[in-house]
């Protein structure tokens, strides 16, 4: 097999960032550019608890939640490689921080909090903004998370007006770079 590829096969990206920052969208196109299959942390949950998002929180709590989340994180991590899309908390338990910084590349989704709440805004699967003020939600979250998100991370893609193609591109360009490093 061929260096490059061997590489490539044993590398699992995951994606971390606020919700609305584009990382199911951007792992869907990251996986088929890369070969390799897409997990959505969030799909998984909801099929292993066969319930959606927000009725895992109103009848079972948010920690019931976090326990789902840290479990499918670990599942997914111990299986074949794949583009790994988490969900906007995933950062928040120690436990995951460590997972992700013992299996990188983690890349995280920087987007301007104002084109995240035009995003989110009344989308009624995320129970974290329901019924609040969707920016000022948002902006608590930045505070607390950011400073997570960054130890986690191995790349900070700053989108900033950048497309979803746009940012596969970097994300891969970052891949490539990553994969060679020490070589
Ligand atoms: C959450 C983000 C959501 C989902 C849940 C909690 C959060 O995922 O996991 O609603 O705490 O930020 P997305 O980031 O994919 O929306």
């Amino acid at each position: 097999m061929h260096a490059s590829t061997e590489k490539r096969s044993q590398m699992s990206p995951i994606l971390v960032g606020l919700m609305g920052s584009g990382k199911s969208s951007i792992g869907r196109r990251l996986a088929k550019a890369l070969e390799m299959p897409l997990i959505d942390l969030d799909k998984y949950i909801v099929e292993k608890a066969g319930q959606s998002i927000p009725d895992i929180f109103a009848e079972q709590g948010e920690e019931a939640f976090r326990d789902l989340e840290s479990q499918v994180l670990r599942e997914a991590l111990l299986g074949p490689p794949a583009v790994i899309a988490t969900g906007g908390g995933i950062v928040l338990r120690e436990e995951n921080r460590a997972l992700l910084k013992s299996h990188p590349p983690v890349i995280w989704l920087k987007t301007s909090l104002e084109f995240l709440a035009g995003r989110i805004d009344g989308d009624s699967n995320r129970p974290m903004i329901a019924g609040g003020d969707t920016l000022k939600t948002l902006q608590q979250m930045a505070e607390f998370r950011y400073p997570l998100y960054e130890q986690c991370a191995d790349l900070i893609l700053p989108r900033g007006d950048m497309t979803r193609g746009e940012s596969k591109r970097m994300i891969l360009e970052f891949l490539k770079q990553w994969q060679n490093r020490g070589l």
